[in-house]
């Protein structure tokens, strides 16, 4: 059985080991928007040193243990653009469109009762607020123009609508850098989502809310960027 090592990068683990996303992000390593340096490399540019072995150590050991119990990778090169466009729809477009909306009220209440005690829950609200926007423009333009150009070109390989993918593409990789910054942002901001001693109940929803929807996007961007844009 093959397991990891230090050349490879971490979107290509994510893209077998999914789980790995958990342990990347626990290390504060990107496998997503910047997930295509080796590990190797990755632990040399980092300003505090990680400990690259033990990481890959925690990485194959749950791996295996994964494995075991019957787990089985999905071979995203054998799904179809359909499929895999079909997955990112249900899994995480619809998300966030289920989601939005009702965490936008519970970032405002929270700032609304506890912000003069938790004054960087104003910067928290601004930034969802900004994250919310781009992120409902993003969707309009990739199930509008991008999807179904993907779809278009599965069915009939012109190399013309490659071209226009590769394109848009470039742009939706933008748009993803930049809802990631975002993201890092937020999770600075609160302190890897540490709640106050005494947080209410709405305050420790909102923060699971929150960083449930950091899990989900870095997700649907490493699905995005490493696999499905890869193709064009
Ligand atoms: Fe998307
Ligand atoms: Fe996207």
């Amino acid at each position: 059985m093959k397991t990891f090592d230090i050349s490879d990068t971490p979107a290509a683990i994510v893209k077998v080991f999914p789980k790995a996303s958990d342990f990347f992000k626990q290390a504060k390593v990107d496998f997503c928007c910047g997930g295509n340096q080796p590990l190797l490399e990755i632990s040399e540019k980092k300003k505090k040193k990680i400990d690259i072995d033990a990481l890959l150590t925690t990485i194959n050991d749950s791996y295996v243990s994964w494995l075991e119990a019957g787990n089985k990778q999905i071979d995203w090169d054998e799904v179809t653009y359909s499929e895999l466009v079909d997955h990112i729809l249900v899994n995480h477009h619809q998300y966030l469109q289920n989601e939005l909306t009702p965490l936008s009220q519970f970032v405002t209440k929270i700032y609304k009762v506890h912000g003069s005690a938790h004054p960087h829950l104003e910067s928290l609200f601004k930034k969802f607020h900004v994250f919310k926007m781009e992120m409902e423009g993003h969707l309009i333009e990739e199930e509008r123009d991008l999807f179904p150009l993907i779809k278009q070109y599965e069915e009939t390989l012109d190399p013309q609508i490659a071209e226009k993918i590769s394109l848009l593409n470039e742009t939706m990789i933008e748009d993803h850098e930049y809802v990631g910054e975002l993201l890092k942002e937020m999770n600075q901001l609160t302190n890897d989502y540490e709640l106050p001693e005494g947080a209410c109940n709405s305050y420790r929803m909102t923060y699971a809310r929150l960083q449930e929807l950091e899990d989900n996007t870095y997700q649907h961007i490493h699905l995005e960027n490493n696999i499905l844009f890869k193709n064009f």
